[in-house]
């Protein structure tokens, strides 16, 4: 008996509509079609909506077979829209045409769902009329994440399938969810753990020839809590107040509102127009900018061309890290939770008891939350250095100090087997420094961690000049595994991101003395979509942090200089005002004052200080300073160009190998607004021009300030057009061929 079996496969997805099951077993056939199946399997989004369309129709109007299974190949649904096809035209079918008709059908459609059915994959699976999910399947409805919103009926359909407040979440926050949840809200029918297409051909021939009217999602009436305005309005505001600005989430919930509140045909010309409202914003772009920087990053290569495709990482299955303080704590946790074997080392009794506890309740609440078993049998706990001596790569994250770092990675030289790999968590020290007093520079890199370090995405891989490609390939093959944005760089004095956040502080400060307060800056950041601005983060953080590396670097003096010199360091424009803070204790909210007070010490709800408004008033008096009105645009001007010049001459030193990875870092390791790009991206947006001629505006104004004297590689960009950032490459390439 000839089968029909027609396999569609492609980047949008690895869809096949599979009857040939089902019509054997129905007793059905059709013709093979051959040639098809060569043809979708190298195919694109049009070509494999067309085949859908194509095959769900000779299986709708052949009358031997009487069910239709749809699933995907390779173990896949369907991950969604190919985010290319986004920028240009659309060919081919439609998607919401082909899920109506799929929706339509007379036959009953089932989704036979393995692996991901996301975004547009889970919108084709809610036109069917029944959803098998194998038990390691993944559904969500993602797009909010990519400034969008499911389009393609996925708004109205979700609401009416599991109601109102599960749907919300899901689609405001673009969350994933396992087969058991899926199942538990209702989006399934039946979770299998067995052969996912057996068991949906089978229940396909079950619900043969049952009427299909109670099945058609689109025609459900969407459950609305009595209270659902109140709902509605609690979700505006909660969505507006953790979306910073993102236009989104916003339209998610007016997309949903719309299911509830209008006939599913109003409803999808609702969600139409929202959409087509998100498309023209800027936001989904930048959105899909980083989506596309972050695969760049992975793509890493260092200046000798060495790169991802040529170097081969390193297996790690056992790790040590060292000094168990904030950072170490939850690296232990990051490690432990990838599968890992981890040594966990301390020399301080007490430390290392703290932490044992801290490391396992966070390893259990993680297990908690992902419903699995807490790896807390992958640690051992020593304070003996020695421990280390199998393990394959070696964390350190003792206190930021050269010299104890320096006698650290001795011992661990005389310790660790032959070719284990040393890694330092060092915020900024010389990565150089630390590898030239070790026997095996090649084998030294930096991996820069984020607090919290088994939350934060980010991990900056930092090479030396000694660094062999090997080892930065394991570092970056690691902080993959760990589910980290990990992006390599070069070494210098706070590499990347504190490098370019110094710049951003700093700006901060000179606006206080020139007739800003912490209020204004913080409220102009975070209206431009900081989750904070540098004075409430800095609370959070500690002042006392930045305090430390100030006088180390002989810049904060004690007591206070009175004059012009006690605003200049090397000739250049100081100001003194966070040192002053701290030398009154106030060391943010650990100590209840700061920029900010607090009811209490470790209080997080930052209240105006009367007190730090008069201690600025006084400063600017002894120096001589006259406060003049700063409004928000000069706040971000300063702050933020400020910050995407040190961006350039990190491009132009090389530091960075693309724009991208400077995105990536800013939005995934410093809060950065994902809507608005990155820095980089932000600054091609805002115009490449203005933010020059903005930089040579305040340099002239602010001789003084010579970091803000625009970029060499800003300048050369301008002069050759102001290329869009896709193409910042070759000109940096050009750049350092000259050079
Ligand atoms: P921390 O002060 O919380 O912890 C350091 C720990 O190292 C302490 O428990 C100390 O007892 C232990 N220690 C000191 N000498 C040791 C030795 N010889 N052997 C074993 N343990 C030893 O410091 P934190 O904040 O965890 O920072 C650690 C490193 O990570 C520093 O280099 C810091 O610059 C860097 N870092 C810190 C970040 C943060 O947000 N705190 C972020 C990124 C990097």
């Amino acid at each position: 008996r000839q089968v029909q079996r027609q396999i569609i496969q492609s980047t949008w997805s690895s869809l096949r509509t599979r009857t040939h099951r089902a019509v054997r077993r129905m007793g059905g056939g059709a013709k093979a079609n051959a040639t098809a199946h060569a043809q979708w399997a190298q195919s694109s989004g049009a070509v494999v909506r067309q085949a859908i369309v194509d095959t769900v129709k000779i299986a709708l109007s052949d009358p031997k077979v009487k069910s239709v299974v749809i699933c995907g190949q390779n173990g896949n649904f369907c991950g969604g829209a190919d985010i290319k096809e986004f920028g240009g035209e659309m060919t081919g079918p439609p998607l919401i045409p082909m899920i109506h008709a799929i929706e339509a059908a007379n036959k009953p459609m089932v989704a036979a769902i393995e692996g991901n059915a996301l975004g547009g994959g889970l919108e084709l699976a809610l036109g069917c009329h029944y959803r098998i999910a194998h038990s390691k399947a993944r559904l969500g409805l993602p797009e909010v994440t990519l400034g969008l919103l499911p389009a393609a009926g996925g708004s109205q359909r979700l609401p009416r399938l599991i109601g109102v407040p599960d749907a919300l979440d899901l689609i405001t926050t673009g969350r994933i969810v396992t087969a058991a949840e899926a199942l538990r809200l209702g989006i399934v029918d039946q979770v299998t753990e067995h052969n996912t297409v057996d068991a949906a051909v089978k229940f396909a021939l079950s619900v043969a020839g049952q009427p299909l009217d109670a099945r058609r999602i689109s025609t459900f009436p969407c459950p609305r809590p009595p209270d659902s305005d109140a709902l509605f309005e609690e979700a505006m505001r909660k969505v507006r107040g953790s979306a910073r600005g993102a236009m989104a989430p916003v339209a998610c919930v007016q997309a949903v509102r719309a299911a509830a509140t209008l006939p599913y045909e109003r409803g999808m010309e609702r969600e139409k127009e929202l959409m087509a409202t998100l498309f023209t914003s800027g936001q989904a772009r930048a959105l899909q900018y980083v989506f596309f920087a972050q695969r760049a990053v992975g793509r890493w290569s260092m200046p000798s061309g060495a790169g991802w495709d040529t170097s081969k990482p390193r297996p790690v299955n056992k790790a040590a890290v060292i000094g168990l303080g904030t950072m170490g704590r939850g690296i232990t946790v990051a490690l432990a939770q990838t599968g890992l074997s981890v040594v966990a080392i301390e020399t301080q009794e007490k430390q290392l008891m703290e932490a044992k506890q801290a490391v396992t309740s966070m390893l259990e609440r993680g297990a908690k939350r992902r419903g699995a078993a807490p790896a807390l049998d992958r640690i051992s706990y020593s304070r003996n250095i020695q421990a280390v001596a199998d393990v394959d790569l070696v964390i350190e994250a003792v206190f930021e100090d050269m010299a104890l770092k320096l006698e650290v990675f001795r011992q661990l030289s005389a310790f660790c087997k032959p070719g284990t790999l040393l890694c330092t968590n060092t915020s900024a020290l010389d990565v150089d420094e630390l590898a030239r007093g070790t026997p095996n520079p090649e084998l030294v890199v930096g991996m820069h961690f984020f607090a919290p370090a088994h939350v934060m995405k980010l991990l900056e891989v930092v090479y030396g000049k000694r660094s062999s490609p090997q080892a930065v390939a394991t570092a970056m093959q690691l902080g993959k595994k760990m589910g980290k944005a990990s992006v390599a760089v070069g070494n210098c004095r706070g590499f990347v991101g504190n490098r370019m956040l110094r710049l951003y502080v700093e700006q901060a400060f000179f606006l206080l003395e020139e007739g800003a307060t912490p209020e204004l800056v913080d409220g102009a950041l975070e209206e431009f979509g900081f989750p904070m601005g540098v004075f409430r983060m800095s609370d959070l953080s500690g002042l006392d942090v930045g305090w430390r590396t100030r006088k180390a670097a002989g810049q904060a003096q004690p007591g206070e200089a009175s004059g012009q010199s006690a605003r200049i360091r090397n000739g250049s424009r100081y100001s003194p005002i966070g040192d002053l803070v701290c030398e009154q204790g106030r060391f943010g909210q650990k100590t209840g004052r700061g920029w900010y007070q607090y009811d209490k010490p470790g209080s997080r709800v930052a209240r105006s200080d009367p007190w730090l408004h008069s201690f600025l008033e006084q400063y600017r008096a002894r120096h001589g300073l006259v406060a003049r009105s700063i409004d928000r645009q000069e706040v971000l001007e300063r702050c933020l160009y400020a910050l995407v010049n040190e961006g350039f001459r990190i491009l132009e030193d090389g530091i960075a190998a693309g724009p991208e990875d400077i995105d990536v870092i800013y939005v995934f390791g410093y809060g950065w607004p994902g809507h608005r790009g990155g820095p980089m991206f932000y600054a091609s947006t805002v115009g490449l021009p203005k933010v020059l001629e903005r930089l040579e505006h305040y340099h002239q104004a602010h001789p003084d300030v010579p970091d803000l004297q625009p970029c060499g590689l800003l300048r050369r960009l301008v002069a050759s057009g102001s290329p869009p950032v896709h193409r910042w490459r070759e000109v940096i390439k050009k750049l350092h061929s000259q050079l």
